[in-house]
């Protein structure tokens, strides 16, 4: 810490002012548990933290430590313009960076919506104090005509019913009031549960703590017990996030990732954390596990059930015992078990069908598969287990969308000229493109085909896609169009070629043509820019990168 003259005055400075919030003597001079507070009105993902930290505070405590509670941004998928995925990164910096300047011993970070865990989670494998992670838990299901809805896989559903007509104005306003019926994170396996799995599965949080449902008492005993962790790691001064993250954790969370039914954004997340620690993301390793390790949780938007379920089915350490095979067992975690006791305390739910086995799986194939082609020199990802299994080889006419914009004013249009067998491409809504890389990736089916019965058709961008989203949709493809990437020299008509079991995405045009767009390609436009704005469109790496910023790679700590 800053130095006021001597270490003494310092010290001395601090405790007079801090003694102005009635602190005693016996209360500061103990190891101190900072625990960061995602609180936001506009933030329902998070609504249940000030229970979560008046527990963890409890728990804090009863170790023996002092808790302080200090505020952070909030990001929430449906309230961040222009996307949430543009402020990732200035929450990991500012996370990171609150984390350094006040005085703390270890760090309770606790997030759930889509981009706060892995925004805190870059920040703390950046940082060198323990961090304990608590996210906010999935929300509860609501109900609509004996049927059970979940946020937001439904929400889609829904939606897509109405677009084709199927459902009235009164009943789409009355699915409005019970899609999310509680607070806490989307219910499916969308990107919030697959982050707060993988933070178990990579042993940054308790067991039980990915998955317990947002509303229940089991969550605020797991924040109460995280209070206490904290205080012990904050006296004994480890592990830290890095020390954790080992090649050997990360691909745990990969085969985890297959197992579950994970989401593609995931892949972007992973790759950013990896950046941080300096080894990057492995998308060959990814792409082979998913030729090994099934679909095992029947969870929406891959399967039919919701998080509660997968909850009491036993969570993550059920599903880590059914994958064991597959795992390094002597990963360790923050609560000091390693992965292999976590496995052997799982006391198996009889009965239940949420999580199989891998003799008997939901899907042969695992979730993600990443590929390749003259369209994607450095790659796309397609989420296979929620795909339509016809459209896995096919072959089609391009009708190119520009942008998000050009996407919006045309898709719904009679005069568009599409049929089902085309393949949708939309392009600059990349990580630079739109920019931050928007989940438009999951492009509508034009209306005029949703009116004829069409729900499925194959879809590519440089976008990502929302994690419980449903259909043949490829994403991220890198480098992106607004950055070069041969996307952006697709024309209407041009015949593509997806071939997921050969891994393959082409534009199939002979090369020289190809070889000639691509020379005639446009440099990209300047434009004048400040504040954060800037600093993004200067520094935003790809979506294979994880789209970090460029300086917030591994370095040395300041
Ligand atoms: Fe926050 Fe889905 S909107 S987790
Ligand atoms: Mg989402």
């Amino acid at each position: 810490m800053t130095s006021y003259g001597d270490q003494g005055f310092s010290l001395f400075l601090r405790k007079a002012f801090i003694k102005a919030m009635g602190y005693s003597d016996d209360a500061l001079d103990r190891p101190i548990v900072g625990i960061a507070n995602t609180y936001s009105d506009y933030n329902p993902c998070h609504g249940n933290v000030p229970q979560l930290i008046e527990a963890a505070k409890r728990g804090v405590m009863l170790g023996g430590a002092l808790p302080m509670v200090f505020p952070t941004i909030s990001i929430h998928e449906s309230f961040a313009s222009p996307t949430s995925m543009y402020l990732r990164n200035l929450m990991a910096m500012e996370t990171e960076e609150m984390i350094r300047a006040q005085p703390m011993d270890s760090v309770i970070l606790i997030g759930g919506c889509d981009k706060t865990l892995p925004a805190q989670i870059m920040a703390a494998a950046s940082s060198d104090i323990p961090a304990v992670f608590l996210p906010t838990g999935p929300m509860a299901t609501g109900h609509h005509k004996g049927e059970r809805l979940g946020a937001c896989t439904d929400c889609r559903r829904f939606w897509g019913r109405f677009r084709a007509g199927e459902i009235d104005e009164a009943e789409i306003g009355e699915v409005n009031n019970r899609l999310v019926s509680s607070v806490g994170t989307c219910t499916v396996m969308g990107t919030a549960s697959t982050m707060a799995n993988l933070t178990e599965v990579m042993g940054l949080c308790l067991p039980r703590a990915g998955s317990a449902p947002a509303t229940e008492a089991e969550r605020v005993r797991l924040s109460e017990a995280t209070g206490s962790l904290a205080a012990k790691l904050a006296s004994e001064g480890g592990p830290t996030v890095k020390e954790l993250l080992t090649p050997a954790a990360i691909r745990n969370g990969l085969v985890a990732l297959q197992a579950m039914g994970g989401s593609t954004n995931a892949v972007v997340h992973l790759a950013a954390i990896c950046g941080r620690l300096g080894i990057p993301l492995d998308m060959a390793l990814l792409d082979e596990l998913g030729r090994r390790v099934p679909l095992l949780v029947d969870l929406q938007p891959s399967g039919q059930h919701y998080m509660e379920q997968f909850h009491k089915a036993g969570g993550v350490p059920a599903l880590l015992k059914e994958i064991r095979g597959e795992l390094d067992l002597n990963a360790p975690t923050i609560h000091g078990a390693s992965i292999g006791e976590v496995i052997d305390a799982v006391v198996d739910e009889p009965g239940q069908t949420i999580i199989r086995s891998m003799a008997a799986p939901l899907k042969p194939i695992g979730t993600l598969a990443v590929l390749k082609g003259n369209l994607a020199p450095r790659g796309a990802v397609i989420k296979q287990s929620a795909a339509s299994k016809a459209l896995m080889q096919h072959s089609g006419r391009a009708v190119v969308f520009d942008s998000v914009e050009d996407l919006a004013n045309r898709i719904d249009s009679d005069d568009l000229d599409v049929a089902a067998d085309d393949v949708l491409v939309l392009r600059n809504a990349g990580p630079k493109g739109a920019p931050g890389m928007p989940e438009a990736g999951y492009l509508p089916i034009p209306r005029k085909l949703a009116r004829q019965g069409v729900k499925d058709m194959v879809r590519i961008s440089d976008a990502r896609m929302s994690g419980t989203a449903f259909g043949t949709v490829i994403l991220h493809i890198s480098p992106e169009a607004a950055a070069g990437g041969p996307l952006a020299i697709v024309q209407n008509g041009d015949r593509i070629t997806l071939d997921v079991p050969g891994r393959v995405l082409n534009l199939d045009i002979a090369p020289a043509e190809f070889e000639r767009r691509m020379v005639a390609l446009p440099p990209p436009a300047e434009t004048a820019r400040r504040g954060y704005d800037r600093l993004y469109h200067e520094h935003v790496m790809q979506a294979d990168e994880g789209a970090d910023f460029d300086f917030l790679q591994a370095g040395p700590l300041p």
